[in-house]
This record gives C-alpha cells, structure tokens and sequence, in this order.
C-alpha cells in the first residue's frame, strides 16, 4: 500500500562506473497472475521468486479475503492453497489495491462471475485511474458496478450470479483488461472469446494454459483472437518467476548513459510482448548482449549485459512496438536525454492512464534538468544533448508512480548535477531493493530532505 505512508525524498548523485551483478526482482506482472491462478484451483501452487513489492503483497491479502490459503515461505517462496473457478468467498472488508492497477483490474475479472459482492479502493493514484475499460465488459458477463464518477475507485462490484460468455474485442491496447474479461470468463459457461487489435503481453494466456485451461489463440486480420473454454478444473502449479524485464530496465539504461559500466543482469524473462525496450536500444547504438538464452517455465529467459554505450543516438520508436515496452518509456526518454538527436515516440496515450500521466511527469522533470522535451495527446519528442551535456541539478515530482522516481535515479547518475526527487516511496511497489542493488553496482543515491 504505497503513497500510505511519510514521502521519501531522495538524491541521486553523478557517480563513476556501474559495475557487476544484479539480481532484479520477480516479474510483477507473473507474480500478480501466479497468486490469482493458484486462488482459483484446489490444492496447493508453489511459486519461486515471486515480487515481494506492495503491489504483490496487496494481491497476496485480497486473495486470502477471497478464501484462499496464502503463505509466505520466506525467500521468496510462496503457496497459495486456492478455492477452485467459482469458489471465492465473499469479503468481509474492503479489498485496498494500494497502487496496483494490474492487481485491481486482475482481481476485479476473477471475481465477477461468482455470486458476490466485493468494495475496491486504492490510492491517490489508482483512485484516479479509469476502470470503466474493465467494468464495461464485465458487464456483459451480469457483473454490476458502481464507483464514483468516471469509473472510477472506491468502486463495488456485484458478481454476476448466472454468467454467460462473452465476445469482446478490446478497444485499447491492454493486457489488463484482456486478462479481466479471460478470468471472468473462467467461471462462464461456454467459450469466452476476446480480441486483441494489437498484442500485448500474453502472461495470463500462457499461464492459463499451463494451469490446465483449454485456451486457443488465432492471428486474424482482425487481430489475435483468443477463445476460452469456461469452467475448467484448473490444476494446481509450481511456477518459477522470472526477473522482470521492466525493473531491469532500469540498472540496463544507468549502464548505458554511465562512461565505463559494465552490468549483468541474469535470468531476465524476455517475452517478445515485454522486450521491445531492448531492441529500440540496441536500434539507438546501445551495447547489450544476450547470453545464455533458454526457456523457463513457458518463459523465454536469458542473462543480459549491458555496457556504456558512448554514441547512441535519438530515433523514430516504431509505434507498433509501444505495447510490448509500454511501461519503459519513463527510463528510455532518459536514455534518450543522452543521445545525440530526437527521439520520437507516437502511439503511446496509454501512458497518459498508468500510475500518472507519465509524458506530463517525465516532460516536467527531463524540462526542469534541462531537456527539451515537445508533446501531444499521444506521442512526444525528446531532443538529446548527448553525453557529459545534460545540465541535471533539478527537482522533480514521481507523482506516486514508481517508475517515474526510478527513471530520474537513473538520469542523476549521469546529469552534470545531482537529481532530487520528491518521494522515492513508490519504488516499494515493484522494485524495494532498487536503492540497495543500485548502490552494490556504484550508483550514489542517498534518502535526502533537499
Ligand atoms: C500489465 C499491463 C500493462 C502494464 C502494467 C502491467 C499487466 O498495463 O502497464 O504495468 O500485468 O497486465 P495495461 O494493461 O494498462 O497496458
């Protein structure tokens, strides 16, 4: 439950060469459907790795308020003895969500085809965030809703008590909504069928098939086109979480921009729906390799190493690849920072709608630190400075959003004065030993009142 608690306002120094290992958390996305799945079979599902960040954790809690039997072992190994498709219990309390829009929206499709009622709430953040995108397909399942104006949270949720299946094709490019209307339609009978104009992350597809489910995906002209046999017995798992591509973003780009890095960051999945980042990057002049490529637990995974990279420069992200990095665009506008020329990327509206509007939040900072930074409603420009000239020595707001505090640490390493940011304390929701790992590798961030 983070922006709960006193802000953290943080620095971020210029320091010298980012060196060795590090060992990212568990992917959030994985890690959130790895709780959800096992609450939805009988018997036990033993997860290895998974994200101990607050988002994960407030999904840990609203599936123990579900009925299901969820322990942490320690070391990240974690059960969940789960109730079965159809098998929640009613809440007795409100289920807080904290920051988490995947965990609400997840939670909210897993419940609405069963008989009862459930209150969500969250924080600043994610009680400003649209849910409409989820209760409006819900809906045609039977599922009632009612928020605040605007779809928005603290919002209750009438279960729909007699299901039925539903075709939906959804309008905005979102593995969140996708995953909603596929958990609803678990407990339906008949095929749910959802249609996806343009991919995105394909976690919940993957998993539901390893959990038993009969799940078929289609390309069509139409787009992906993903059916759904309802009310399957779904077998209990043992899942291995791989490290979260998103969170490596992070030490991968400070080596990038830091004269003389050299990081490992091993067993990374790499999901060809989540490593767009990867490949804007080495189109832009970055030196990273692959090594070690292997699958794991239906995931494709390697150990990447990441280099400084002295002449990147700016270019055209094709947009067609916003939804398989949609969550790096914070850290790779940074990257961009340093290179040599623009950087422009289109099709991205959805970052108006995450954790804050995140072109606002990184225009505001990259602009403070002495960026030129040009916007519209669903694309922006960054003008590079190259490197050794990005000015820095701003302060800057992460608007409770994790990924903002994270990317302006990361541009601190490498500005020719420090960066502050106001309140680190979003981190703990996807990354908690960001401040340590960073630290181990060189960098030189320190909690400050500045
Ligand atoms: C996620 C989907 C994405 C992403 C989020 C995680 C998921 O959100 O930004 O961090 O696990 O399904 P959208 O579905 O809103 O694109």
């Amino acid at each position: 439950m983070s922006g709960h608690g006193t802000p953290i306002p943080m620095t971020s120094r210029p320091c010298g060469p980012l060196k060795g290992t590090a060992n990212v958390p568990g992917d959030k996305s994985i890690s959130h459907r790895s709780l959800i799945l096992g609450a939805l079979c009988v018997g036990e599902t033993r997860i290895t790795g998974l994200l101990e960040g607050d988002d994960v954790l407030d999904t840990a809690r609203a599936m123990r308020a579900f009925g299901a039997t969820v322990t942490d072992h320690g070391g990240g190994e974690w059960t969940v003895s789960g109730v079965g498709v159809g098998g929640f219990a009613e809440p007795q309390n409100v289920i807080d969500c904290g920051n988490s829009g995947t965990g609400v929206r997840l939670i909210m499709g897993a419940m609405a085809t069963s008989p009862i009622t459930a209150t969500f709430t969250g924080d600043a953040s994610l009680n400003g965030r649209p849910m409409g995108r989820v209760t409006d397909p819900l809906a045609l399942f039977g599922t009632q809703a009612v928020g605040r104006e605007g779809g928005r949270l603290p919002m209750t949720l009438v279960g729909a008590a007699e299901p039925v299946p539903v075709q939906y094709t959804v309008p905005v490019p979102s593995a969140q909504v996708k995953s909603a209307v596929l958990l609803a339609g678990l407990n339906a009978p008949g095929q749910t069928v959802v249609i996806e104009k343009e991919a995105t992350r394909d976690h919940t597809e993957r998993m539901l098939q390893g959990f038993g489910a009969t799940l078929h995906v289609e390309e069509t002209d139409e787009g992906r086109v993903i059916t759904l046999d309802g009310q399957p017995e779904l077998t209990p798992q043992t899942i291995i979480v791989p490290r979260d591509p998103s969170s490596a973003a992070f030490p991968v780009c400070a080596a990038l921009i830091v004269p003389g890095s050299d990081v490992l960051v091993p067993n990374i999945g790499l999901n060809p729906t989540r490593a767009g980042l990867f490949a804007t990057l080495q189109e832009m002049g970055a030196d990273l390799t692959f090594e070690n490529m292997r699958e794991e637990g239906g995931e494709p995974v390697a150990d990447l190493r990441a280099k400084f990279s002295p002449d990147l420069k700016g270019i055209a992200v094709p947009p067609a690849r916003a939804a398989s990095m949609i969550d790096e665009y914070p850290v790779l506008s940074v990257v961009a920072s340093f290179a040599e020329g623009v950087t422009d990327m289109q099709g991205v509206k959805e970052l108006r709608v995450k954790e804050s509007d995140r072109i606002d939040a990184m225009a505001k900072g990259l602009r403070a630190a002495g960026v030129q930074v040009d916007e519209g409603p669903d694309w922006w420009q960054v003008t590079g400075l190259g490197h050794g000239n990005v000015p820095g020595g701003a302060t800057v707001a992460s608007q409770l959003d994790h990924r903002i505090a994270m990317a302006f640490a990361v541009m601190g390493m490498a500005t020719q004065k420090p960066m502050h940011i106001d309140d680190g304390s979003p981190i703990a929701t996807s990354f908690p030993i960001f401040e340590g790992l960073m630290a181990d590798l060189g960098a030189q961030i320190v909690r400050s009142n500045t």
